[in-house]
């Protein structure tokens, strides 16, 4: 029996020819050709300035740098999310808070949201979950009011467009991934999206080790010094390369995925419509990546029998997050299981099914068969 993976990592075939250029140039550590060619492609296409990261958590991590001003900030976050995206606002020094979920697309409630708002907010970190779109023009209205920052964790939501304009360019700033579990991938990498200008130049030394070090290379100061906390945000120019490759193939990329998720969505509509098992809609006007496909089961049972049921015939379909507000660290900020219901009811019941470019139809139709018999069957 072969197995199917939950996750390949994209190839696009080029990312050997352009890290044996790097060789040739003989710059390694980044912020040379290829990262300019990243950012230079990543920008135009998002229509946004771009720093590109070693890891979308680090573009995390510089966004906490860049909003901290006070001890008393609070952030409001999902607890339906990856630790890095609470992690780096922590480490910071933001007091986090966290927000319940909509169990039809477990992302941020925003009437939940709206009532967690406190004098002390600095901003709502809104992530998307598995490509698909937070209600962000409804959250940049309610910033926009409250007058805090939203900054997106679009970590899984590159080259997604609402109404045109990109995922991660709604927020003051958004973070993405290119971690190998991504549609396209640097093995390890990120980018920060910085939508609002007045953030560039301190984005850019925080950057770059705290340092002023691009005004020196442009000639405008004659050395370069400390001028902020910062840290060493960059990749080298070897995963800058590998990412560059991956990027020019993006629309294959999203072709391939396109074709994977409606099978998946054709093959499971029938149970969706029974009532067996539920998925997002994408809203319309809306350009997915096609980054994931997730069910969410009617009970946590039925979500660990068929999970179960699937890797005995070596298909593996991993949970979704874990929520942050009862992990240990989370108990430790003083927070209990039950301050959110539904973020710790309805996360025990997604079911991340296998997704990448290489998997081929019909294992897609077989799984959707196999979801099916176990219901059917009750293999519960
Ligand atoms: C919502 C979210 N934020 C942040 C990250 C961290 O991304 P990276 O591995 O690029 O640091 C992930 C990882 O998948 C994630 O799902």
């Amino acid at each position: 029996m072969k197995t199917i993976k939950f996750n390949e990592p994209f190839i696009s075939g080029n990312e050997i020819q352009y890290i044996r250029d790097v060789f040739d140039i003989k710059q390694f550590s980044g912020n040379g050709k290829y990262t300019q060619r990243c950012q230079g492609f990543i920008g135009a296409r998002l229509n946004t300035d771009v720093l590109l990261t070693d890891s979308c958590t680090s573009a995390l991590e510089m966004s906490a740098l860049l909003l901290k001003e006070d001890i008393y900030q609070e952030i409001i976050l999902p607890s339906y999310t990856f630790s890095s995206t609470a992690a780096a606002f922590a480490r910071a020094g933001f007091r986090l808070v966290f927000a319940e979920i909509n169990p039809d697309d477990m992302m941020l409630d925003i009437d939940d949201v709206n009532k967690k708002i406190t004098a002390n907010t600095c901003a709502i970190v809104v992530v998307h979950y598995g490509g698909y779109c937070a209600d962000i023009r409804r959250l940049q209205e309610l910033c926009d009011k409250k007058q805090i920052y939203l900054v997106e964790d679009g970590a899984q939501a590159f080259d997604c467009f609402l109404e045109g304009k990109a995922l991660g360019t709604f927020g003051q700033l958004g973070c993405i991934s290119f971690h190998e579990t991504k549609n396209i991938h640097a093995g390890l990498s990120g980018a920060l999206l910085i939508n609002d200008h007045k953030f560039f130049e301190r984005a850019m030394h925080i950057w770059e080790r705290g340092t002023n070090r691009q005004e020196v290379l442009k000639g405008l100061v004659d050395k370069y010094s400390w001028v902020e906390i910062g840290g060493s945000f960059y990749p080298s120019e070897l995963q800058a390369a590998f990412l560059y490759a991956q990027l020019e193939a993006l629309d294959r990329n999203y072709q391939e995925r396109k074709a994977v998720f409606d099978v998946y969505r054709d093959g499971l509509i029938e149970l969706r419509e029974h009532g067996q098992l539920g998925f997002p809609e994408f809203p319309s006007d809306f350009k997915p990546n096609y980054h994931a496909f997730f069910i969410i089961f009617n009970s946590e049972q039925e979500c660990d029998a068929v999970r179960e049921f699937l890797k005995e015939q070596q298909v593996m379909a991993y949970i979704g997050y874990v929520p942050l507000h009862s992990s240990r660290v989370g108990k430790k900020m003083g927070y209990h299981e039950n301050d959110l219901p539904l973020t710790e009811e309805y996360s025990k019941r997604v079911l991340r099914l296998p997704f990448h470019n290489n998997l081929a139809i019909q294992d897609v139709e077989y799984i959707c068969k196999l979801i099916k018999t176990c219901l059917k069957e009750k293999c519960i």
